[in-house]
């Protein structure tokens, strides 16, 4: 399939028509003869370095195929699991058991992470992405601190020293979980290797992080949501919201390019388990469908440019693992979404793909993407679901880049 219209190329939007062969972007041309046309600003597919789709073991709360249906509704067309699934994905058989019974239902392409345990440089062999849970979270608990050449390794950064787990309220719930537990954390982890921090909710950590040669990545909800909001435990997450001018510094720090990516951390839980009192309540919210369409809109209104967009959900997370993804550039694969960019759609969890069925933006204005196309395969087509279960499993490279 070849395609034609406007979209990013090197720096700039372009006219122009991108032929694909075997799911890769072959050339890019003036034109093509027999292309099909795509209506708006096409764009790479977002990578989405941290999702947590609960197959194997959590299924009520989202399975593979919802959580990647979801995601390519949202534009994104990679993501990576986090292995704090039941079984954890801590050795050769529990991986080999998730991707057998993942990889049927995937709809879009998804790579998967090992716990990071003594094991890591066997596993780094079948695929050097690992977690490393410092502190206890929701279905984990917390591990040793090693060091694994040329793997990517996503912290979360909490030490069990200085949590509590009986919090209250939202406002609570930061205090029991502060930021200065999260600066500790990531502060040990100096001179130990190379590591990537995931979700980080204070400014004083990014710059530990770059002190410490390490990359970052930031939640939408520690920019878009914070502890002040009424929404219970529906915003309950770990690390937790923080104060808003928290989130606004955050924001800054994000588009001044000193947080390297966004990666939603979607975490489904189900209304039932979130109607719960605050202490019993499980930590997550469900992202992974809302976040690039917030950022199309932020985008389109001027607080955030097309290319810094581009950057943060696309070009540079694909490069922190080293998928050939995230770029319209000969060589990538045709991972491609195309919004219209008037097409402004407030956000309503009935609208959207998730099993859980609550969303915490709702009301929030969103330009989600028409078109969404994985490896050549049109997979949503003018807002409705084209074609299912095409995704495949990448290998990522570790941190080669
Ligand atoms: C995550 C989950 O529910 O799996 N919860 C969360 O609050 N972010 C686990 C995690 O990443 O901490
Ligand atoms: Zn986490």
């Amino acid at each position: 399939m070849n395609l034609e219209g406007k979209f990013y190329y090197k720096g700039e939007v372009i006219e122009g028509a991108i032929e694909i062969e075997d799911g890769k972007i072959k050339r890019i041309k003036k034109s093509l003869s027999g292309a099909k046309r795509i209506k708006g600003l096409i764009l790479p597919g977002a990578i989405d370095l941290h999702v947590h789709f609960r197959e194997p073991g959590y299924e009520e709360k989202e399975d593979f195929y919802t959580g990647t249906l979801s995601a390519a509704f949202g534009g994104v067309t990679f993501v990576m699991d986090m292995p704090n699934t039941a079984p954890p994905v801590k050795d050769i058989a529990s991986f080999q058991d998730k991707l057998r019974r993942v990889a049927p239902k995937a709809n879009v392409d998804f790579s998967l992470y090992f716990m990071l345990g003594e094991n890591a440089e066997i596993l780094k062999g079948i695929n050097p992405a690992f977690k490393l849970y410092m502190g206890e979270t929701t279905n984990a608990e917390g591990g040793e601190i090693r060091s694994v050449e040329n793997a990517f390794i996503s912290v979360h950064a909490e030490l069990n020293e200085c949590i509590r787990k009986d919090s209250k309220d939202l406002k609570d719930h930061d205090v029991a979980r502060p930021e200065s537990c999260e600066v500790r954390a990531v502060r040990k982890l100096l001179g130990r290797g190379k590591y990537h921090i995931a979700h980080v909710s204070s400014i004083d950590t990014v710059d530990i992080c770059k002190a410490g040669g390490f990359t970052c990545e930031v939640t939408p909800h520690h920019l878009f949501l914070h502890r002040d909001m009424p929404i219970g435990t529906y915003g309950k997450v770990n690390p937790p919201l923080r104060a808003k001018w928290m989130a606004e510094k955050l924001w800054e720090e994000l588009v001044n390019g000193r947080i390297d990516i966004v990666a939603s951390d979607h975490a489904p839980h189900t209304i039932e388990e979130k109607e719960q009192e605050f202490s019993a309540a499980p930590a997550g919210i469900p992202e992974v469908e809302t976040y690039v369409p917030i950022f199309m809109y932020l985008m389109k209104i001027g607080k955030i440019s097309l290319h810094r967009a581009m950057e943060i959900l696309m070009q540079r997370p694909a490069e922190l693992v080293g998928v050939k993804k995230g770029k319209i550039e000969e060589g990538y694969d045709a991972d491609l979404i195309a919004f219209n960019l008037s097409d402004i759609r407030k956000i309503r969890a009935k609208d959207l793909h998730y099993k859980c069925g609550w969303t915490p933006y709702e009301g929030f204005n969103a330009i989600f993407p028409h078109t969404v196309i994985v490896r050549g395969e049109t997979i949503v087509d003018n807002y409705e679901l084209a074609n299912e279960r095409t995704g495949k499993f990448v290998r990522v490279l570790g941190n080669k880049f």
